[in-house]
């Protein structure tokens, strides 16, 4: 059992983190699967597998991946007992659905896209230390810095939610294993994040102070971006705060 924040060690049993990585990566449009294009030299799931284990809170770490690359992703991967491959689906949820009937015995998930390959460590610390604290539902969370409208299937615009009350959610999200379990049991269509189908169960989510370097690399430009980052450009102090 891992050590959570500073020497609170988890009592209820293994903190097993679900690395979705089998998506197409449609919007970069490289000629591979999203989570095995490089940044800085290594594929973004090897990333974010090395910060999950660089965290020290976590047990043991599923990572989904498309079925042509589960004999290959080892051997991008840290080698570490700790990680195992398994065959991801056709939605994100149902990548995540395949990493919870693969860990029958965890008490803890921390869901965490391969996509947010420069997540520091301390983020997913700090996302244990709250599981650990007895919430149920924990997610990073920023400040979104443009305005957002919502519009019709015309694109005429029906509103403008206040701001001040909206934030953008990042990964790795944590929950105790019963509740995600539940979640998805109860899920019947997709969603775009775990905590969206744990709200619909009526369970809290909890927010807390995400962190720039988290963000997604969905597009050429964050892949640049996340490149930048890593060469230590300039970028990174802008970035970083
Ligand atoms: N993912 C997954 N299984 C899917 C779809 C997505 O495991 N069927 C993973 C992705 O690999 C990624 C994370 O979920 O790590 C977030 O998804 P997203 O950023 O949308 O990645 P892609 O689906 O690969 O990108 P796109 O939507 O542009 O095709
Ligand atoms: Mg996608």
């Amino acid at each position: 059992m891992n050590t959570f924040d500073n020497g609170v060690r988890s009592t209820r049993g293994p903190v097993v983190a679900l690395v979705p990585a089998a998506g197409r990566g449609v919007r970069l449009g490289a000629n591979m699967p999203k989570a095995f294009v490089p940044v800085g030299g290594s594929p973004m799931v090897r990333l974010a597998v090395e910060g999950l284990l660089a965290s020290g809170v976590v047990d043991r770490i599923l990572v989904m991946v498309p079925a042509e690359l589960v004999e290959g992703a080892g051997s991008v991967l840290p080698r570490s007992d700790a990680v195992r491959v398994i065959v991801g689906g056709i939605e994100r949820t149902d990548s995540v659905r395949a990493g919870l009937v693969a860990a029958p015995d965890a008490a803890y998930f921390l869901v965490h896209d391969a996509a947010r390959a420069l997540t520091p460590p301390e983020l997913i610390v700090r996302v244990a230390a709250e599981l650990e604290a007895g919430h149920s539902a924990v997610v990073p969370a920023v400040a979104v810095a443009d305005t957002i409208k919502s519009v019709d299937a015309a694109g005429v615009v029906t509103g403008t939610p206040d701001r001040s009350g909206l934030r953008a959610i990042q990964t790795p999200q944590g929950f105790t294993a019963d509740v995600l379990r539940a979640a998805y049991a109860s899920a019947g269509v997709a969603a775009t994040d775990d905590a969206g189908l744990v709200e619909r169960l009526g369970v809290a989510v909890r927010t807390i102070a995400g962190d720039p370097l988290a963000f997604k690399i969905t597009t050429p430009l964050d892949l640049r971006l996340a490149e930048a980052v890593l060469a230590g450009s300039d970028l990174t102090g802008t970035v970083a705060r």
